[in-house]
């Protein structure tokens, strides 16, 4: 296997790495030593990895989810706690530094969508297209807490993924609020629509895609946002790999895995060249995400 060259060298492992290497050491020594040489950059063989990789897909759900589906809800849905966590690798990753700022992404969002619908809510209806949704806990929440008896707020959610729609459909027809929310399968990029929306969310989508495949998506979704509309979008920030590497580094290893961290610069950088004004950003609270805010600058 290529060594990889984006992985900082440093080799302290923090409390909850630690605490996984030596559950390993008593489970499987060869494993956990595979992991280390690794980790530290030294070579390692084609039958260790191998045997890592089985070992793996038979003691962690997040292992099997990230081989089988790569950037699919399934691994944000593990990430809130949707999954059970019976594996020791599981229960690492969901506690890991990462694995709690995806969670506190997810209540930043909650805090901050409904400021953002509250200014367009003085104009008049607000309608949030929420896409590469999965389920779309984040806007379930917001209209369960906010906008439950309100009539003029209402989202569409679009996701190539049936199940998580279906998901999706079912938490918020548990939270009472299923008639406030459309959800539509189907590539975002093609779909098509005569109502425009006053907010987009692309929230968990563009993490693991170069900046230029950004700007392309940021362009082609600008026909579905109305002249004045939000856009708000996120990305995965390089902090998490200077602060939580390990973590990064088990799921490049075993799932292959890959992210583009950007800082707020890059992304102030897609918005620009795909035609908004960019808005500026905030954080969730480990600074592991950047969200960043814009309108659309062209108009057509
Ligand atoms: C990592 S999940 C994020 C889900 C959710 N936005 C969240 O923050 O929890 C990314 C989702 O985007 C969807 N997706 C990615 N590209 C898409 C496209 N072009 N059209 C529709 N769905 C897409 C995937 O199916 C997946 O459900």
């Amino acid at each position: 296997m290529k060594k990889n060259m984006n992985l900082p060298k440093q080799i302290e492992f923090d409390e909850a790495a630690s605490q996984l290497l030596k559950k390993l050491e008593t489970e499987n020594k060869r494993i956990r030593d595979f992991f280390i040489r690794s980790y530290k950059g030294l070579p390692t063989s084609p039958e260790m990895e191998e045997e890592t990789y089985n070992y793996f897909i038979r003691h962690s759900l997040f292992a099997v989810a990230i081989i089988t589906s790569p950037s699919s809800s399934v691994i944000t849905e593990f990430f809130y706690g949707g999954l059970p966590l019976s594996f020791p690798i599981d229960k690492y990753v969901f506690q890991s530094k990462s694995g709690k700022a995806v969670r506190a992404r997810l209540n930043t969002v909650e805090r901050e969508l409904p400021k953002i619908i509250e200014k367009y809510r003085s104009k008049g209806d607000v309608l949030i297209g929420n896409l590469g949704s999965g389920p779309g806990r984040d806007v379930i929440n917001v209209f369960s807490t906010h906008y439950r008896d309100i009539s003029n707020v209402r989202a569409i959610h679009i996701d190539k993924d049936i199940s998580s729609l279906k998901k999706g459909r079912r938490i918020a027809t548990i939270k009472g609020i299923d008639h406030m929310i459309n959800f539509a399968e189907g590539n975002f990029l093609k779909y098509k629509t005569t109502k425009k929306f006053d907010i987009i969310l692309l929230i968990g989508v563009l993490c693991s895609l170069k900046s230029e495949i950004c700007i392309y998506l940021l362009k082609k979704i600008k026909s579905l946002l109305k002249r004045n509309g939000c856009l708000l979008v996120s990305n995965v920030s390089k902090k998490m790999l200077e602060e939580d590497p390990f973590t990064y580094f088990l799921m490049e290893k075993i799932g292959n895995w890959k992210l583009v961290f950007k800082d707020e610069k890059e992304l102030e950088q897609i918005y620009k060249k795909a035609g908004y004004n960019w808005e500026g950003y905030f954080t969730d609270s480990y600074g592991f995400h950047i969200l960043g805010k814009g309108t659309p600058r062209f108009y057509f």
